[in-house]
């Protein structure tokens, strides 16, 4: 078996997605590990699950900074200490600009919950519901420089129901992208990383 691929992990808050990303490399479905996460608020959850199963932990706040490229190029000087493959967004909200960009070339993905190209930036399951829709679903894509308009790697659908709300279409959603996330890498894996 090929070495495990090394993940890099970017975050802004609740980390559910990192979570089951991390159970798959620990349960051996993925053969992946994460060597580091990062978060641009240090107070995210995601940095404390990392904590508790003994990974890395990076925190960067933009705020910190006089401009958004002094902020990437810190952020890339603390990853850059690190084996890194993939990088993985898992619910980071920043947009990612050139200094991280040019680092990590075809090597930054993303998850957005909607079947992309509909309801591209925030909310997008609030636009979904919103638009009527009778599906939406996730999709784990390559990230450039177009808001999550990179090229797709993978969407899973799930039904719009008659009763939804935002918090259970969301829901819904949520438990495909668990699913979607570490699929996609196992293909990028089997492509060769
Ligand atoms: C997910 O819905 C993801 O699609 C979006 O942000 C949310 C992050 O959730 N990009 P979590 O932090 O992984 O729980």
């Amino acid at each position: 078996m090929s070495s495990p691929l090394q993940i890099a992990i970017l975050l802004s808050g609740r980390g559910s997605n990192f979570q089951a990303i991390l159970n798959n490399c620990l349960n051996g479905t993925l053969n992946a590990t994460i060597s580091c996460v990062f978060s641009n608020k240090p107070e995210a959850k995601g940095l404390e699950t990392a904590t508790a199963n003994q990974i890395d932990t990076i925190a960067i706040s933009p705020n910190d900074f006089p401009n958004f490229d002094d902020y990437e190029k810190a952020v890339l000087t603390e990853l850059q200490k690190y084996p890194i493959d993939l990088v993985v967004c898992a619910g980071y909200m920043r947009i990612l600009g050139p200094t991280l960009l040019n680092a990590f070339p075809n090597k930054i993905i993303n998850i957005h919950p909607s079947l992309l190209p509909k309801f591209k930036g925030l909310n997008a399951q609030k636009q979904a519901l919103e638009a009527g829709e009778t599906e939406a679903g996730c999709t784990v894509h390559y990230v450039n420089d177009e808001l999550d308009g990179g090229p797709i790697i993978l969407q899973k659908k799930v039904p719009v129901l008659e009763n939804d709300t935002v918090e259970s279409l969301s829901d819904r959603i949520l438990e495909q992208e668990h699913i979607a996330y570490s699929e996609a890498i196992q293909q990028l894996i089997n492509q060769g990383g």
